[in-house]
């Protein structure tokens, strides 16, 4: 993973790091497994985010609605791109392609630090 995604909280670190090869390998996929691995993908992030929401609730985090808000808008979009791309594969390899990665890479530098920020200063990890 590039530093600047490095968020030194190790179990938010670990989803990412696991989000970005699960992408490198839908990316580099041939078409029988495309969809499968999208779906992994999914189901990837709905962990990922849960563990994230988790410690904003039991931490009380202040950013806590922004942020589930980001999530909602996230997985929706992926869950729209999987079922496009059923029909049309095209769609679905666009969106893995040249647009899934800005998008995660965007709400990790503005989104997910502040969460990271908050649980060091508080001292919670
Ligand atoms: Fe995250
Ligand atoms: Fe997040």
């Amino acid at each position: 993973m590039p530093d600047n995604l490095h968020l030194n909280i190790t179990s938010m670190d670990e989803k990412h790091d696991q989000f970005l090869t699960l992408l490198t390998n839908i990316q580099a996929s041939e078409t029988g497994l495309f969809l499968p691995l999208f779906a992994e993908m999914i189901e990837h992030t709905k962990d990922h985010f849960t563990l994230e929401e988790d410690m904003m609730r039991n931490y009380n985090f202040y950013g806590r609605q922004e942020h589930l808000d980001e999530h909602a808008d996230l997985l929706d979009e992926m869950q729209y791109f999987y079922k496009k791309s059923k029909r049309m594969p095209m769609i679905g390899r666009s969106y893995i392609d040249d647009y899934a990665l800005e998008k995660f890479t965007r709400h990790i530098i503005n989104i997910d630090s502040q969460l990271a920020m908050f649980l060091k200063e508080q001292k919670l990890v």
